[in-house]
Formats: C-alpha cells, sequence, structure tokens
C-alpha cells in the first residue's frame, strides 16, 4: 500500500577530472522517486507511515523551519496516502503565505501551526511531543524524518544498488539518512556524510545514536559554507556549472554542498585509484523555487 515506483535509477556521471584521477561515480538518483514525495524523505517516511496506519493514527504530525524539505514531502505524502497531516513551523512570524514551500505544505491539506523560536527547541523533549500526540491524535515524526524507523527505508536505497562500490556519499542534516545507507553497507564498503550544517561532533553522536556502528563512515565537516543555507558564490558557480555540465539540478542546502565537498576530496587525492564511488542525490530541489525568489534567480533551472 504505502509503496512509490522504485527503484530510483543508478546514473554514471563522467567528468575529465574522474578519468584523471581514476574513479568511477555513479548518482543514485532519489531525486526522481516522486515528483512531490522526493529523496531521502520518502525513504524516512515509508516505515513511519506504515507504523502510523498499523497503530490507527489518521494525522501525521511533524516539525520542520520555512523552507523545510520534510515539511514538504510529508504534506504531499500524507495527502496521497490519506492522512491528515499537521505542521510545526519555527518562526511565529511567519504565515501560510510566505514562500513556495509553505503554500505547497498548505495545499496539500497540511495543517500549518507556527511557533516562537524559543518553544522550538522543545522539538524533542518527550513530555512536549507527548502533548502535541494527545492535543492532535497525531503519530509524530521528528524533526527531518530521522528515527529508527527512517532507517529501514534508507537502506532499501542501498539494497537497490547491484554494482560492487567502495564509498557511498550523502548530505547530512540530522542524520538519519547516513545512519540508514551505513546500515545497508557490507564488506569494506565506506559511508561518507557530508555536513551541511555546522555540527561538528554533535552530529556524529546523532548518526552514532542512530546506526549503533563505529566504524565504516566518516563525516566531513569542511563543506557547510559557513551552517544551514549558507552559501557563497563557489558553490553557486559549481551548482551551475554541474547543471550544464550533467543536465542534473542539485539544490543550495543538501547535494550541492555534497558534490562540491565530493569535486574537492577527489581533487585532493582521498580517492584511491580505482574506486568506484556512489553519491546519493537525495532531491531537496522543491527548495530551489524559494532560494531563487530569495536571491535574485541565482540559480539555473
Ligand atoms: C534533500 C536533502 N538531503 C539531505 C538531507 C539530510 O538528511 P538527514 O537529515 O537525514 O541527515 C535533507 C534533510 O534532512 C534533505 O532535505
Amino acid at each position: 500500500m504505502f509503496e512509490l515506483e522504485k527503484p530510483t535509477p543508478l546514473q554514471q556521471i563522467y567528468a575529465p577530472l574522474f578519468l584523471e584521477k581514476g574513479v568511477e561515480v555513479f548518482l543514485k538518483r532519489e531525486d526522481l522517486i516522486d515528483v512531490d514525495i522526493s529523496g531521502n524523505k520518502w525513504r524516512k517516511l515509508k516505515y513511519n507511515l506504515i507504523q502510523a496506519s498499523e497503530l490507527g493514527f489518521q494525522k501525521i504530525l511533524t516539525f520542520g523551519g520555512a523552507y523545510s524539505n520534510h515539511i514538504a514531502a510529508t504534506a504531499a505524502a500524507c495527502k496521497r496516502f490519506g492522512f491528515e497531516s499537521v505542521g510545526i513551523i519555527r518562526g511565529e512570524e511567519l504565515n501560510a503565505n510566505s514562500n513556495p514551500t509553505l503554500r505547497q505544505a498548505t495545499e496539500y491539506g497540511m495543517n500549518l501551526k507556527f511557533i516562537t523560536r524559543s518553544d522550538y527547541q522543545h522539538r524533542d523533549d518527550k513530555v512536549w511531543i507527548n502533548d502535541l500526540s494527545e492535543k492532535y491524535q497525531a503519530f509524530v515524526v521528528p524533526e527531518g524524518g530521522s528515527n529508527e524507523a527512517a532507517l529501514k527505508g534508507v537502506k532499501e536505497l542501498v539494497d537497490e544498488i547491484d554494482i560492487n562500490f567502495d564509498y557511498i556519499l550523502c548530505p547530512i542534516g540530522t542524520g538519519g539518512t547516513l545512519a540508514g545507507i551505513i546500515q545497508g553497507l557490507v564488506a569494506k564498503q565506506k559511508a561518507l556524510g557530508i555536513s551541511c550544517l555546522k555540527g561538528e561532533g554533535y552530529l556524529e553522536q546523532m548518526v552514532q545514536g542512530l546506526t549503533k556502528k563505529t566504524e565504516s563512515w566518516a563525516l566531513i565537516h569542511n563543506y557547510h559554507f559557513g551552517g544551514y543555507a549558507r552559501f557563497d558564490s563557489h558553490l553557486i558557480g559549481f551548482i551551475n556549472q554541474f547543471y550544464e555540465a550533467h543536465g542534473i539540478p542539485l539544490d543550495p542546502i543538501y547535494t550541492g554542498k555534497m558534490m562540491y565537498g565530493f569535486f574537492d576530496l577527489l581533487k585532493k587525492g582521498k580517492f584511491p585509484d580505482g574506486s568506484r564511488v556512489i553519491c546519493v542525490h537525495t532531491g531537496g530541489l522543491q527548495g530551489i523555487a524559494g532560494f531563487n525568489a530569495q536571491h535574485n534567480d541565482l540559480l539555473k533551472t
């Protein structure tokens, strides 16, 4: 019942740098999983929705910022699979018309509740969450959708990969996607998470807490460009160039930073000759419209 079309394509991409360094590079096109419920968002939601349904819930409640991919995807998934949805949004100054993400979530029927940044700090507080669950009679999914049920769904994307590989890369926000990927690794495969926000130490703990595994993964903190949603002209130039060269859009918050980091690490000789590398395109492309509206259409579409 809770299925979208899959497996997602594994697309080899080519660049002079890959030849020079002797590596093969593939993109796992999770962005193509669904137009509205894209990428890692669906993988993380799938078993949460199944659990909610088994427990008899008809409503899903979750949390996010003003441009949250998770909010957009949860609203769309709930509509698709017959749940009502509530989104607790950080920022009491916002409204359902503030940007394309919030407008779209509202169109999908999500009931948006805008709260102060200080109230939003309680989003992981069990008592507060229980109160919300009771108040709205809703199954609560954490911010970013990262919990144990999410890992099971994300692991499925690794299980779908039918070639041998040495490295798999993904962008990091809350850590659930990397943790799920780690669950799917075999033999000497290594997972690298490119952190898209400032969270050294804290993010390692998050991933560790979810996966329980200590080996075969690492986080890289050199490519967050100053923090969440921060960017500079190098990042934007890279994303636009990548789009021109490969016809594949990247978002500026997550996948753009991952691919920028990957190219830079490759240039610096961090991947041995002969490596086969998978980069997970986790989607997030809905955010480009909001970004372009705010920043003078910097990104080519
Ligand atoms: C497009 C995209 N990629 C990657 C991530 C990061 O995933 P995680 O929060 O599981 O680390 C997110 C958001 O969470 C996202 O929206």
